[in-house]
């Protein structure tokens, strides 16, 4: 019981989301139905490891690389687009059975940015690496590591431009920007519950379409975007900055 909250769940369980920020009309129907399909993939890629007896953390490291592989997600290749036209990843994973965490934020070249969450937890003796040297540390333990023009899709760029153009009209007539739903998030996330009991959590996204300044958002930071103790696991999607305050 937490919070008045008492949630009992079957062994094992797995729970996914592909984020927050798509507001009705954002989709075609294809569109649609190409995410709602890669995240049904998703669920059984991650529900097959548990059902086969692997950990919770496995099943949300596999859950959450058909996601970052998925052009439909803001995570991996479809990420949206910095203020300079870059795709610049965040990601963390934690185990809640023994308190460990690994997670990377400023990525532009790691194809499945959680599993490097997943190596910095269980190779390294940090729990956060950033940009060049978190890249370095990937291409040393093995991770596929590709050009950053494998990031980009047209949709995520065209709403940079949007959003660009709003931003300058904003800035012209001196009225403050508020931001629109529109593809400026999108985070994916998965939780499991492993035959054990025990909880995993992890998170990844490319963040907010036109951020700059090396922004970080909640998704790589652990007791913001993401957390799994014995008894909880949460993975955060929308505004990351209402979460890290
Ligand atoms: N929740 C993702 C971000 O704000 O970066």
């Amino acid at each position: 019981m937490r919070d008045g909250v008492l949630v009992a769940l079957d062994t094992p369980t797995l729970v996914i989301h592909g984020g927050a920020g798509v507001e009705p009309g954002d989709l075609t129907p294809q569109e649609e139905d190409d995410a709602r399909k890669a995240m049904e993939t998703a669920l059984r890629v991650g529900y097959a490891k548990l059902q086969g007896g692997s950990s919770s953390v496995d099943a949300v490291t596999a859950a959450i690389t058909v996601m970052e592989d998925a052009p439909q997600f803001n995570a991996g290749r479809g990420a949206v687009f910095t203020h300079d036209g870059r795709n610049e990843l965040d990601t963390s994973i934690m185990d809640g059975s023994s308190g460990m965490a690994g997670a990377a934020a400023g990525l532009h070249r790691v194809k499945n940015p959680i599993t490097l969450a997943r190596a910095i937890m269980e190779k390294s003796k940090h729990v956060m690496m950033v940009g060049d040297g978190a890249e370095i540390f990937a291409k040393e333990q093995g991770i596929t590591l590709v050009d950053p023009a494998y990031f980009r899709t047209e949709k995520r760029w065209k709403a940079l431009q949007d959003a660009l153009k709003e931003e300058a009209k904003a800035q012209a007539s001196n009225t403050p920007l508020v931001l629109p739903g529109k593809a400026y998030f999108g985070t994916v996330g998965a939780l499991a519950l492993d035959a054990k009991g025990n909880l995993a959590a992890g998170t990844s996204t490319g963040g907010m379409t036109n951020k700059r300044y090396g922004r970080v958002g909640d998704s790589p930071i652990i007791g913001a975007g993401t957390w799994a103790d014995p008894g909880c696991a949460v993975s955060s999607t929308g505004w990351g900055e209402f979460y890290i305050r």
